[in-house]
């Protein structure tokens, strides 16, 4: 598809401050966090629970775009209408995670690669048909002692490059998410090191396999302290590197950063966002998040459809601060307000 049509779409994602819902927990992932409100994850609870999500009254204000796993875009809403149908008519993009996971990398212990690359073309075009626009591919980097070697790095920015390409191939927008993970003891400049290697590489293998920039969207992870680090660096601190970080890394043509919360609480990725939109861009700088979309809401619904709308209220209220985040228009308070 023309680089032009792709470039529309990825626009109206992150149109008027949205961001992207990542709904797309693979069905190992969603069992855990079933497993932490105790409900059981089989289908029918896997469907009811984005039911209550993507039927959110007002939420498209907030969120232009939902990251759908294989069987929920396969899925339908109470009424029968398919999920990918249901947000489009809401205008929201429906999209697809088409990577098949993280698996560890021969010869390099402590590290992943991505796969999924293997049918790919055919899966894409299935994916089309099924309703989606956009698709998402996660590679996980990981900080420790002698990691990430360049050899995970240059794997990972390569397949990067090769779905990104074949999703393009297909006319649609890939999100293209490297995350440097914030599991480990480093400080925030070790962060900014890694991040800052791992970018440059994957523009240079987008650039090298001829991915339009201007027809994808970015997912990294912001520039900040790993959890076990003693010193934990302030919000101030993570957007001044964050943004340092990416305008040395990330050309201007791309159409738009959305940024992964990676276990940050819920205020936390709010608060962070804020700041970074505080020092602001060349980029719309926004949200793709999962847990810090999910977080309450998931808890408030508890699998009882007698919570359907207090899960749903938590769900809107999160969507409405990040997007006042992206707007850098959000403060504390408004926190408060709503919880009281
Ligand atoms: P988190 O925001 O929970 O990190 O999830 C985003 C995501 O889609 C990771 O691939």
């Amino acid at each position: 598809m023309a680089a032009q049509e792709l470039n529309a779409i990825a626009r109206s994602i992150v149109a008027d401050h949205k961001g992207v819902l990542a709904a797309d927990e693979s069905t190992g992932t969603i069992k855990k966090r079933f497993d932490t409100i105790g409900v059981e994850s089989n289908e029918e609870n896997r469907r009811a629970y984005r039911n209550l999500l993507f039927t959110t009254a007002g939420f498209e204000e907030y969120v232009g775009g939902v990251i759908l796993y294989d069987e929920t875009i396969r899925q339908a809403s109470d009424d029968g209408t398919p999920f990918a149908e249901l947000l489009a008519a809401k205008g929201v993009v429906p999209g697809i995670k088409v990577d098949t996971g993280a698996h560890e990398l021969a010869g390099q212990p402590g590290e992943k690669v991505t796969e999924g690359l293997d049918g790919l073309r055919a899966r894409f075009e299935e994916y089309h048909g099924l309703g989606a626009r956009f698709s998402k591919w996660r590679a996980v980097i990981t900080i420790g002692d002698g990691i990430p070697t360049d050899a995970c790095i240059h794997t990972n920015a390569h397949a990067l490059a090769r779905y990104a390409a074949l999703s393009q191939e297909a006319g649609v927008v890939p999100i293209v998410e490297p995350e440097v993970l914030m599991d480990a003891d480093n400080t925030i400049e070790r962060c900014y090191e890694v991040t800052a290697r791992t970018l440059h590489v994957v523009f240079y293998e987008l650039y090298r396999q001829g991915v339009a920039l201007e027809g994808m969207l970015l997912k990294p992870n912001m520039v900040v302290s790993g959890k076990g680090c003693p010193t934990q660096a302030p919000s101030s601190r993570i957007a001044e590197l964050t943004v340092d970080c990416f305008l040395r890394h990330v050309p201007a043509a791309v159409p738009g950063i959305v940024f992964l919360s990676g276990g940050q609480s819920e205020v936390e990725a709010t608060e962070n966002l804020n700041a970074i939109n505080r020092v602001g861009g060349p980029w719309p700088l926004s949200f793709s998040y999962g847990r810090a979309l999910q977080a309450s809401a998931l808890k408030a619904w508890s699998g009882d459809t007698a919570n359907v709308e207090a899960g749903q209220d938590a769900f809107l209220h999160r969507a409405r601060m990040n997007a006042l985040a992206v707007a850098g228009d959000w403060s504390a308070e408004m926190e408060q307000a709503v919880h009281a």
